[in-house]
């Protein structure tokens, strides 16, 4: 099933700028409407990296990724930083197999090297409610690292319950549900190599 968007230029509360502005989308990928084309992604990521190597000044970094969805954004990202960086990452539960979150947060796997010290970036797909980072901040700041910063691929402002910021947004959305590039619904979807439309009630 394949369906016509159609958005209102979505900002929050910061002014307008061009990565905003969703309009019809024309695109297509396998019947679902695209919102990000794989190449606007790398674009994108590529604009971010540089900005995180900047603000590194020269420091390491580790990335912590948050599975599974931050998979694709965080090996992209990591091309495009310039530093020495290694990987961690850690997996929670906070949605079941639908579009809706259960609200609770449970680590399922924790770091693997204690952070102490360290630059740390959490790499998320999607800051949403706010729930997860929320949880996640606290938890790594009990560590003590000497920086925590956070880089998200998408934002959705209108949905968020905990107050929260990523230091790095790539594009801020809407209230829509979307998939590919790592992103899921009910595990599907996630090898989708643009970032897609899920409609409600819809299953392609
Ligand atoms: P939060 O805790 O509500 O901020 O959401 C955290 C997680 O929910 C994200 O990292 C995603 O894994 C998932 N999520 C939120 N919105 C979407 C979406 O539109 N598509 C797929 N997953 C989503
Ligand atoms: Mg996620």
């Amino acid at each position: 099933m394949s369906f016509r968007f159609l958005a209102a230029i979505y900002t929050g509360d910061r002014k307008p700028n061009s990565r905003d502005t969703v309009c019809m989308s024309t695109m297509t990928y396998q019947g679902l409407d695209v919102l990000y084309s794989r190449q606007q992604i790398a674009e994108r990521v590529a604009e971010m990296g540089a900005q995180i190597t900047r603000d590194l000044n020269g420091e390491k970094l580790v990335m912590v990724g948050v599975l599974k969805g931050a998979a694709f954004f965080l090996v992209d990202l990591s091309r495009s930083i310039q530093a020495d960086a290694t990987f961690d990452f850690v997996a929670v539960s906070s949605y079941g197999q639908g579009q809706r979150s259960s609200g609770a947060v449970k680590v399922i796997k924790d770091l693997d090297q204690p952070i102490e010290g360290k630059n740390v970036l959490i790499v998320e797909d999607i800051l949403d409610t706010g729930l997860t980072l929320a949880y996640l901040r606290k938890l790594f700041l009990q560590q003590h690292p000497k920086s925590l910063r956070i880089a998200t691929l998408l934002d959705k402002p209108s949905r968020r319950i905990e107050k929260i910021d990523a230091d790095y947004v790539g594009f801020s959305i809407p209230n829509l549900f979307v998939i590919g590039y790592g992103m899921d619904y009910a595990e599907r979807y996630r090898n989708l190599p643009d970032i897609c439309i899920m409609a409600p009630g819809q299953t392609a």
